[in-house]
């Protein structure tokens, strides 16, 4: 079975709480609960984690080295400023799947610059918490794909 690690930067442990206005009312254990019922429903596995800072982020991309199919990143605010996480998606050679539950395209002009964008497989963004399960089941379809 396809194993996936469904990461998430910083910030997002206050989703919920968090400019309810921009990011909605969903809570980050609700994405999980959401995420691992999902993953039975389509046959893969899922580990589900979150930091707030960008060396323990980069430790959990490196741990998908020869272990996990895929990995799907909402990187939160890294994802415009790190290429330390850039570089550890390319060393754990593992297909990642950029991720954002706002537009971030519509947004203010700093969040339209993307370092995981430049070694990703794809990018999904705007579609609220239902985005993790759209990247999901895009990740199974690449897998698919490139077997
Ligand atoms: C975000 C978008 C980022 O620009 C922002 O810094 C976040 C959340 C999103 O999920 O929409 O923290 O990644």
């Amino acid at each position: 079975m396809p194993g996936f690690l469904i990461l998430n930067g910083p910030n997002l442990n206050l989703l919920g709480l968090r400019q309810p206005e921009v990011y909605g009312h969903t809570t980050l254990a609700d994405v999980e609960a959401m995420c691992r019922e999902h993953a039975e429903r389509i046959g893969v596995t899922v580990e589900f984690a979150q930091s707030n800072s960008e060396g323990t982020l980069v430790d959990h991309i490196h741990s998908c080295r020869e272990r996990l199919d895929g990995l799907i990143l909402n990187a939160g605010a890294y994802t415009h400023t790190s290429v330390a996480l850039m570089d550890a998606i390319s060393s754990a050679e593992v297909p990642a799947i950029e991720l954002h539950l706002s537009n971030v395209h519509a947004r203010e002009e700093f969040r339209h610059v993307s370092y995981i964008a430049k070694v990703a497989v794809g990018v999904i963004c705007g579609f609220g918490p239902r985005g993790y399960t759209l990247a999901m089941d895009a990740m199974q379809a690449h897998l698919e794909r490139a077997r």
